[in-house]
């Protein structure tokens, strides 16, 4: 067998998993999360959780996936047959999210190249373009397709030399643009206005309903209960400390959901002139049919804020992207002991495939509406993968950890490389608090989905 890949760092283990994390989830879910839960309130619960249960499961996650040297599914059977279907599960979600990440993708390929061809205006039609895209026959399938490739490529040339590369060059440039733009941003007439309504805590829109988005959220956005960062984590080497890469990760991924909720929320603003407004209207919609009405706005600057703005995105797209296939290629290789090659090319006609049946969902197969009318495929992979498969394995991995295997077994594969003062802390966390949290955040979700 090939032998296993490795990071060549820290820095570089930390830049992967920042940006796995970072993606679609901070710059196009996020923004609307937060103008629709009451901006500043949301901010603060959103820090509290990442800061508490999201360290806590990342921290959990990467210990696990080091101490195994495995990835999700050998990580939980080198514990006994018995507990493989948890490592089944959670490799599972890969599978479903990549597909329909992919379709995605195209979707932000397709706008950043539509400034700088068909132009500002074209894009600006109230959701007319959005819907003829997604709609078509061929042209849905071939930016589905380019993005597809881009992402084959960079996994294809390997751990060192394609994924660790392309985060290199794609996440500074991603943080440089989401600043410049943030900052042109503001400088709109009225726009001080809706960073205000961003910023500013309003107390009565806390409800149960926002701590259970904010938790959905950050399960996605920190790419957790997916193996992921178990595989991450056995990547790593013995003498980098946990703990400090994982408090970063946590930090680098709010920080970019601050800044794209920065971008964005102001704009939307300035479109509909009031807070109310952009909550009203905040949803999936926010990136492709509201924001490219703000950027038409921008004389003479319409089209470069435009290309910008999704090249951004695009990045925060990829570097995710990248992150899952190159999990589905480690799971595919461990399961069936075969070379990476041919692991790759298992998972191309994979995600081609599925990828393809998913988007047929918005056209060939658009009668087809699984959670009810005016619901896609796509929605359906969405709300399977993230509201229900993700906890069910964030509390089965939490029980595993904690009444199973015993915290001590984590807790020593963390001090192996630094100190851990905070474990009595993390052992309760992981035992009782994030369990219970889970089962609340499922039975929401599902309650509000059928009931
Ligand atoms: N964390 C990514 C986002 O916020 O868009 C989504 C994601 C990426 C999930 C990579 C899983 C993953 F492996």
């Amino acid at each position: 067998m090939e032998k296993r890949a490795s990071w060549s760092g820290k820095w570089a283990f930390i830049l992967a998993a920042a940006a796995s994390a970072v993606g679609l989830g901070n710059m196009w879910r996020f923004p609307y999360l937060a103008a629709k839960y009451g901006g500043g309130t949301f901010l603060i619960t959103y820090l509290v959780l990442v800061f508490t249960f999201g360290v806590s499961l990342l921290l959990l996650e990467t210990a696990l996936g080091r101490k195994t040297g495995q990835s999700a599914i050998g990580a939980f059977s080198s514990f006994g047959k018995k507990y493989t279907f948890i490592g089944v599960l959670a490799s599972a979600v890969p599978f479903i999210i990549t597909p329909y990440y992919c379709i995605i993708g195209g979707w932000v390929t397709k706008y950043m190249v539509s400034y700088l061809g068909a132009g500002p205006e074209a894009l600006a039609d109230g959701g007319e373009f959005f819907t003829g895209f997604i709609t078509s026959n061929v042209e849905s399938y071939i930016w589905m397709l380019v993005f597809m490739v881009l992402v084959f490529v960079v996994v294809g040339l390997g751990v060192k030399g394609g994924i660790e590369k392309a985060n290199l060059v794609m996440m500074p440039a991603l943080i440089v643009m989401a600043i410049a733009i943030a900052i042109y941003t503001l400088t709109m007439p009225g726009a001080i206005d809706g960073a205000l309504y961003y910023l500013t805590p309003d107390f009565s829109k806390f409800s149960p309903e926002l701590v259970i988005s904010a938790l959905g959220q950050m399960f996605y956005s920190l790419s957790l209960a997916m193996g992921i960062m178990i595989t991450y984590g056995s990547y790593m080497r013995k003498q980098d400390s946990l703990t400090s890469s994982v408090v970063r990760i946590g930090g680098f991924d709010i920080g970019v959901s601050f800044l794209a909720g920065l971008m964005i929320v102001p704009a939307a603003f300035v479109a509909m002139g009031s807070g109310e407004a952009v909550a009203g209207s905040a949803g999936p919609s926010l990136m492709f049919i509201t924001l490219p009405s703000v950027f038409v706005d921008m004389e003479g600057m319409a089209a470069v804020i435009g290309f910008v703005f999704f090249l951004l995105v695009l990045f925060a797209a990829l570097t995710s992207a990248i992150s899952l296939t190159e999990t589905l290629v480690s799971i595919v290789q461990d399961g069936l002991k075969c070379t990476r090659a041919k692991a790759l090319g298992i998972v191309i006609a994979f995600v081609v495939v599925v990828g393809a049946f998913i988007n047929a969902g918005y056209n060939g197969l658009a009668f087809i509406e699984p959670l009810g009318a005016g619901t896609s495929m796509l929605d359906f992979a969405d709300f399977i993968s993230n509201s229900v498969m993700m906890p069910i394995v964030a509390l089965l991995t939490c029980i595993f950890v904690g009444w199973i295997v015993k915290p001590k077994a984590i807790i020593d594969e963390v001090r192996v490389s630094s100190k851990f003062s905070a474990a009595g802390a993390w052992t309760v966390m992981i035992k009782y608090v994030a369990p219970v949290l889970v089962i609340v955040i499922l039975v929401a979700y599902v309650a509000a989905q059928f009931g």
